[in-house]
């Protein structure tokens, strides 16, 4: 969906603005499409949410997409609404920009969160965003591979014959059940987020208790990216020291068994993410065995 909306628009030397940590195939999917990733930086202390500053000085006459993604894989960080306001602002004043926005995670947000999108905030915005969304998340319909997306007709024009050129299409039996999805009962998805909520809280409040970790709450999604700069320069019980945010997970692999994934290849390091779409005593027993390493660790 997104990569088919970058071949749909994208000339050599097109810049396309990424807020890092970002999900790891935006810039990929950029570059395959014969396009520049510019990344805007953002930090822990800011709850991983882009400085409109920063932002402003990203852009360039050669930017044509920022790809907007809140909640945030990796981070979780959601933008609330006046957070979003500061970046539509940014966004309005430069009209050559589109806004791609993946709202993958919209239904996954806690603690009576409220989310907004680019376009339903900014009436300004709306004939230059593309609005993504898809069935895998807050649907459980991972395998079933349906996304789909809101935006120009003549930009979803081309999308489609990228798409009918490509895979052809979707089946025609994960399109019904993606209609069942969106159409039937939500009620589940509540239920769902009650859980999840409980599951991010646990895993928040035991990886602040490992040494060196430092563990921000997030507003969404079902990922935590703490810090892991703490133990940065400590050795792990195989003699190695640890230089990166790569030498900590594969020495958590190699001692405890657990697996986590490196922060820097999402933009930002030294980190590491956790997705907690898993059962709550496994993340019980996962984070237990995070202390005890950090704890071991001299
Ligand atoms: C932010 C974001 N967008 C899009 C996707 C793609 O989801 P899928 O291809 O499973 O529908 C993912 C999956 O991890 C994601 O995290």
């Amino acid at each position: 969906m997104l990569y088919n909306a970058l071949m749909a628009t994208i000339n050599p030397g097109d810049e396309v603005i990424i807020p890092a940590p970002y999900w790891v195939s935006y810039p990929e999917m950029v570059l395959l499409a014969g396009g520049e990733p510019v990344e805007v930086a953002t930090t822990m202390e800011s709850g991983f949410k882009m400085n409109p500053e920063a932002l402003e000085k990203a852009i360039t006459p050669k930017t044509k997409w920022i790809i907007f993604n809140s909640p945030s894989n990796p981070t979780g960080a959601a933008y609330t609404r006046a957070e979003l306001k500061a970046v539509t602002d940014v966004l309005v004043r430069h009209p050559h920009v589109h806004v791609m926005s993946d709202d993958m995670y919209e239904h996954l947000v806690y603690d009576d969160f409220e989310f907004f999108s680019p376009a339903q905030l900014e009436p300004r915005l709306y004939e230059r965003t593309l609005t993504v969304n898809g069935m895998s998340k807050a649907y459980c319909m991972t395998g079933w591979r349906i996304g789909y997306a809101g935006g120009p007709e003549p930009l979803i024009k081309t999308m489609a014959m990228i798409q009918s050129q490509s895979t052809s299409n979707p089946t025609a039996v994960s399109q019904w059940a993606a209609v069942e999805a969106l159409n039937g009962p939500q009620d589940f998805i509540p239920r769902h987020n009650k859980i999840f909520k409980e599951r991010r809280d646990l895993c928040v409040s035991m990886l602040n208790q490992a040494n060196g970790i430092r563990c921000p709450k997030p507003e969404g999604a079902f990922y935590v990216y703490p810090s892991c700069k703490g133990t940065i320069g400590k050795v792990a019980p195989t003699g190695k020291k640890l230089a990166t945010d790569e030498d900590f997970v594969t020495e958590l692999l190699e001692a405890e068994g657990v697996a986590v994934v490196q922060g820097t290849p999402f933009g930002l390091g030294p980190a590491f993410r956790i997705s907690y779409a898993t059962a709550t005593t496994a993340l019980e027993e996962a984070c237990a065995r995070i202390q005890r390493f950090c704890g071991n660790l001299k």
